[in-house]
């Protein structure tokens, strides 16, 4: 067994960095979407039965789950510093019959598992909150066998868009940029992992883009909502006016855009996305 004997870290023991998205059920609808076959369709070709698999920063483990049923009957091991993830992680678990999928509470910079234990690291979205990038690519290259793989999907969120703009729409976007950056976060991962995979001494490095879109009245509903109930939301625009990134006015601006937006039968929202596959050399 490759998960050393410190095993799951306590809430107490876990280092909890500022995490701008939060953990309330608004946003966690936008993370319950997501499946590795949506979501991870850049590595899915190269997973086979027997892989040993870890998901870092998996969150509630929907896209672990999927991992799990294509490499079964080799573990998959999910890591998140929230325990609130990783108690849905191991409900989805349960639920899905998926045994072979094991969810522990820790730091993606410091993960309880032995050296070189894993074939494939994967990870989506967690890069762009964690403030040293090359502190989790230390320790990811770490837990990787030689000639393992590690691939990522992180936002890009200055090509993401909100159509028709109504003039103050992709003010949000700038928001939430500079939200993420007051937090150490980097809002344009998704181009900049390249520079940070070559850095970290990966090699044989794979780059793609895409676009998560949304525009199907329950894909525009879904957005509307997750606008109004979670970006637009007091604990949301009071921090983005106490850093400075926003105004009063210009957030109740955003509502009143987003709601236009909603019954605009044009309306159509893309999530730009770059994804990285890359290998650990094997000397
Ligand atoms: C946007 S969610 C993505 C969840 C999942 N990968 C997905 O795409 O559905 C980012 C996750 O990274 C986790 N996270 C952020 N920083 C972390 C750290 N230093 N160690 C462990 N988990 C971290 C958060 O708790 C959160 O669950």
């Amino acid at each position: 067994m490759g998960v050393t004997e410190q095993g799951d870290l306590t809430e107490q023991e876990t280092a909890t960095p500022d995490y701008t998205m939060g953990y309330g059920e608004e946003y966690l609808q936008a993370l319950l979407r997501v499946s590795a076959k949506t979501h991870a369709t850049h590595l899915l070709p190269y997973l086979e039965p027997g892989l040993k698999v870890l998901d870092f920063g998996c969150g509630p483990g929907t896209i672990s789950i999927g991992l799990a049923e294509a490499v079964a009957p080799a573990e998959v091991h999910g890591i998140d510093m929230e325990p609130s993830q990783i108690d849905l992680a191991r409900m989805f678990a349960r639920r899905y019959g998926r045994d072979n999928a094991t969810f522990h509470v820790g730091d993606v910079t410091a993960m309880p598992f032995e050296d070189g234990f894993f074939d494939v690291a994967h990870c989506q979205n967690v890069l762009m909150h964690v403030p040293d990038t090359q502190a989790v690519l230390r320790e990811v290259k770490r837990v990787l066998k030689p000639d393992g793989i590690i691939a990522s999907r992180e936002m890009i969120s200055g090509s993401s868009f909100t159509h028709p703009d109504f003039e103050v729409l992709r003010k949000a976007w700038d928001m939430f940029e500079d939200l993420l950056a007051a937090d150490d976060g980097h809002p344009q991962m998704g181009k900049d992992m390249k520079t940070h995979f070559l850095e970290a001494g990966l090699v044989d490095i794979r780059v793609s883009a895409s676009f998560d879109t949304f525009t199907t009245p329950d894909e525009v509903a879904f957005i509307h909502q997750i606008a109004q109930q979670w970006f637009l939301a007091p604990e949301i625009t009071e921090a983005a006016i106490k850093y400075g990134a926003a105004t009063q006015a210009l957030c109740d601006q955003i509502g009143v855009a987003y709601d236009r937006w909603k019954d605009h039968p044009g309306a159509f929202a893309g999530v730009a996305y770059g994804e990285v596959l890359a290998w650990k050399p094997t000397s």
